[in-house]
């Protein structure tokens, strides 16, 4: 006896595969362990045993190519449908929108001053916000037990539960970068520095632990007042955006001498005009160029700092502070 595997070999070559069906079917009938190569398989029994060799490889190769034209068959549909399925997405659509991010307020109030100082040649200096008590307090002309030290709310940094260190803080304001640039670079200077400063005060509408600060610092042969007084008033008018009256009142800092805070005249629609405070500023104090060993019979500088908060709460009209913090999306998606 023979087995018929001519016809079979035939109709596996031509079986029109073209669907997903098409393609069930040739694996019901072909590929399957109820079809007909299986069929096949179970009559070599039949056999006489000298044949069963041969048939056994014909069987085997007939097996194969079965498989290997179902295997093939799939990737093509596969692949003829995604590409069918391409041709028919309209590529005319609108995209759906997607939501756009927007800069924090903070953000924005910055980068208009950096605008200023770049405009005057300023470059950006930073330091770290663990600092020591050399840079925050004492390089800076503040002395010993001085209660300037106090009024800044200092957090100081523990060595264990019990013992607190002195000399390891979180910086209160950022003019110990002004004494790290010095440091590192002799005049002219002309940097500003902008970060993130702390302070151990309670959180209210007007105030919290921590907050930003850009500092000024200005230092070279001849520097004056003047020359301080015209770029604060730049300042003003280009972070407000408008001629500003302003005044200038004396006030103190340890490092600055003489030293002034600086008013802008505030008025608001339906309430009463009021002079605000906005900044702190003044010619760099000789103790402080000495204690980062510039010669102050040379050399002489301006400083100046403020609240980017502040700035930014009197640019907005933002009466609370603590908006800043809480990253409500309500409130910041209104600086698209
Ligand atoms: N460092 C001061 C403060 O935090 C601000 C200041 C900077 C004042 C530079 C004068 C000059 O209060």
């Amino acid at each position: 006896m023979k087995l018929d595997t001519d016809s079979i070999r035939k109709s596996i070559r031509e079986f029109e595969i073209n669907s997903a069906e098409s393609l069930e079917q040739f694996r019901l009938k072909y590929v399957s362990r109820k079809g007909k190569v299986a069929e096949l398989f179970s009559k070599m029994g039949t056999l006489a045993a000298e044949e069963r060799a041969a048939a056994g490889k014909v069987l085997n190769e007939l097996k194969n190519e079965a498989q290997s034209r179902f295997d093939q068959a799939k990737i093509d549909l596969e692949s003829n449908l995604s590409t069918e399925r391409a041709a028919s997405d309209d590529i005319t659509l609108q995209a759906p929108a997607r939501p756009v991010g927007s800069h924090h307020p903070l953000t924005l109030t910055l980068e208009e001053i950096k605008r200023v100082f770049y405009r005057l040649g300023f470059s950006i200096a930073e330091g770290p916000e663990i600092e020591d008590d050399f840079h925050n307090f004492t390089s800076l002309n503040f002395p010993p037990e001085h209660p300037a030290r106090d009024m800044q709310d200092t957090f100081y940094i523990h060595k264990d539960e019990h013992q607190i260190d002195k000399d390891l803080l979180l910086r209160t304001h950022t003019s110990p970068v002004q004494i790290r640039k010095m440091l590192e670079q002799r005049p002219p200077i002309r940097s500003i520095m902008p970060g993130r400063v702390y302070r151990n005060e309670s959180v209210t509408y007007k105030s919290y632990f921590l907050f930003h600060q850009v500092e000024a610092l200005y230092v070279d042969k001849n520097v004056n007042f003047a020359e301080l007084k015209e770029t604060l008033v730049m300042l003003a008018e280009m972070v407000f955006n408008r001629k500003v009256e302003y005044r200038l009142r004396p006030s103190f800092f340890p490092f600055t001498e003489p030293s002034l805070e600086m008013d802008i005249w505030w008025e608001q629609p339906g309430k009463p005009g009021k002079w605000l405070e906005i900044l702190g500023a003044g010619m760099v104090h000789p103790n402080v160029l000495k204690s980062v060993d510039i010669d102050p019979e040379v050399y002489s500088g301006f400083a100046l700092g403020m609240g980017v908060e502040r700035m930014a709460s009197l640019r907005y009209g933002i009466d609370d502070i603590r908006i800043f913090y809480d990253n409500d999306v309500r409130f910041l998606e209104q600086f698209q």
